[in-house]
């Protein structure tokens, strides 16, 4: 008979978005820590945050991540770029449980590889921040950052990527002061971006495409590991007992679907939840 260990913290991480492109941290979490439950949450009504003030965006993240932690999460990754921006250290202070965001994970996955010009696209919210270009500064002086806004990517995102055609026209769109300015890497600075890879590269031959959320599930597992927060790793990786529960405040459809294209998942565990209830 094989052994199951059973120690370990069994609580789930939540993760939040808003909307389907924290899925493409999910995915990446799945693969770093197979063993952990997550509970998801889309923001889907009231997406898009891009063009929302700070304020406002630091008022619905928190009321998210109080909603996870209510819910059980023992730790919570911002799978979002406008989000992290905005609410990161804001929503850190106020909740006892570890809150990981995704820019430093971006800026790290930067500097993995030599870089003298980097690209960003991202929501309107997250380049008028300024979040990444401060910690560039910092942690990689000298290295010269073009930041382009490109809000009209997440709509298409959203849609599940069906319209070819706009998507094609939007990234030409936005690729042309790229190759203008010949950068050498270009971060996703927006967690629906890396759903747009192939069109992204088919546009910029040559230019690394840094999407943080490996360095971001590399960097949730070791803050569990340090605090004794992970799930037991079990011998047995079939029976893991990994579970995914997903909430949205938009329509539980939509979010089914994008589950099913982005994930590959289908029959998901998917709630509503009222924005009365936040
Ligand atoms: N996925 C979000 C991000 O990473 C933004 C999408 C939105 O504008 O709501 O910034």
């Amino acid at each position: 008979m094989r052994s199951v260990a059973t120690r370990g913290d069994p609580r789930p991480i939540g993760i939040m978005d808003s909307g389907a492109g924290g899925l493409t941290v999910v995915k990446e979490v799945r693969r770093v820590l197979p063993n952990e439950s997550i509970l998801y949450f889309a923001d889907a009504g009231r997406l898009p945050y891009g063009p929302r003030p700070a304020e406002e965006v630091r008022t619905f993240v928190y009321q998210i991540v109080k909603f996870l932690v209510a819910k059980g999460a023992k730790a919570v990754v911002l799978g979002c770029n406008t989000a992290t921006a905005h609410a990161l250290d804001y929503v850190r202070e106020k909740v006892d449980v570890p809150v990981i965001g995704v820019i430093d994970a971006g800026v790290r996955a930067l500097a993995s590889s030599p870089v003298r010009a980097a690209g960003l696209i991202a929501t309107e919210g997250t380049v008028g921040s300024g979040a990444y270009q401060r910690v560039i500064k910092e942690r990689l002086p000298g290295v010269e950052v073009v930041a382009e806004a490109c809000p009209d990517f997440v709509p298409l995102v959203e849609a599940g990527l069906v319209d070819q055609e706009g998507i094609e026209r939007a990234v030409e769109n936005h690729a042309r002061i790229f190759r203008k300015t010949k950068i050498d890497a270009l971060i996703m600075g927006c967690t629906h971006f890396p759903l747009l890879r192939p069109w992204l590269e088919a546009a910029l031959p040559g230019v690394r495409m840094v999407d943080p959320a490996r360095e971001t599930a590399e960097e949730l597992k070791r803050v569990l590991e340090d605090m004794d927060l992970a799930n037991a790793s079990r011998d047995d990786a079939e029976s893991s007992g990994a579970e995914l529960e997903f909430y949205t405040t938009g329509s539980v459809g939509d979010l089914d679907r994008q589950i099913e294209v982005f994930l590959g998942l289908t029959g998901a565990r998917v709630h509503h939840v009222d924005l009365s209830m936040l």
